[in-house]
């Protein structure tokens, strides 16, 4: 595996095109997608909904192949690799941050995490330390031992942003992070973010349809009909 590298693409997609076929008809959710991020970079796909930006991100992950195009990860050509070697790679260095949370049910927040940890391949008993320093890291130490149906909509948000953190991946996608929260808890929410990005140099991609991200991103895509139409710096820059 190749270790992250300021100067390479985190994600490199090269004319990216997704048909999906339904009822013998087929439909463009991607048309000819071009996105190179970065490592310490926040970038927002900014789009009404339908306009391709899940989509992006189950190919960017590797989820679902493209129809025409190519996708990189880490320097990596997805393509080459097997499922299993696609899964090793989501596990160690991918961090989700989903509107459905996919957080566990039955297990407390630290549960959570230690779960993630062990998809990555730590072992050993500085596990529950390492959760526990990721939660300290996004602000809720005190709610390690809550379950998901205990906490906000916002605190949810904050442990998938702490299991990212704790495997310390180099990759974070967050879709639409912030569409359940209000205005206080989605700009906390998408400020972490940030600071995942230009305290800790993760790359980090967030899709939204809120116009108020503009303000926290270094860079923008504006999404419309499975394209990206516009490329702009934002406001953190
Ligand atoms: N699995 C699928 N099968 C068929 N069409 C799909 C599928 N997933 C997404 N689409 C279509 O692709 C387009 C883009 O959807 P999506 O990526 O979810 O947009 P967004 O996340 O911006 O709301 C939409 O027209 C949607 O209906
Ligand atoms: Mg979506």
């Amino acid at each position: 595996m190749i270790p992250a590298d300021p100067h390479r693409p985190t994600v490199l997609l090269r004319g990216v095109t997704k048909r999906f076929v339904s009822h013998g008809n087929e439909y463009p959710a991607l048309t000819d997608v071009d996105l190179a991020a970065y490592p310490g970079q926040l970038q927002l796909l900014l789009g009404p909904s339908g306009s391709g930006k899940t989509t992006l991100f189950t190919i960017a992950a590797g989820f679902v192949s493209p129809t025409a195009g190519s996708v990189a990860l880490f320097g990596n050509e997805l393509h080459g690799l097997g499922p299993r070697m696609l899964q090793r790679l989501r596990a160690m260095r991918i961090g989700f941050v989903f509107q459905t949370f996919l957080l566990i049910e039955a297990f407390t927040a630290a549960e959570n995490i230690d779960l993630q940890l062990r998809f990555a391949g730590i072992r050993g008993s500085g596990i529950r330390e390492r959760s526990l320093e990721a939660l300290d890291l996004v602000g809720i130490p005190q709610l390690a031992g809550k379950r998901p149906n205990e906490l906000s909509h916002g605190e949810r948000q904050r442990v998938a942003i702490a299991r990212s953190m704790a495997i310390d991946a180099d990759l974070l996608i967050a879709d639409e992070p912030t569409a359940s929260l209000g205005t206080e808890q989605g700009a906390a929410i998408i400020r972490l973010l940030h600071s995942c990005a230009t305290e800790h140099g993760k790359c980090v991609l967030v899709a939204s349809h809120d116009l108020r991200l503009r303000a926290f991103a270094d860079v923008i895509h504006t999404m419309e009909n499975g394209r990206i139409t516009g490329t702009e710096q934002g406001g953190a820059r």
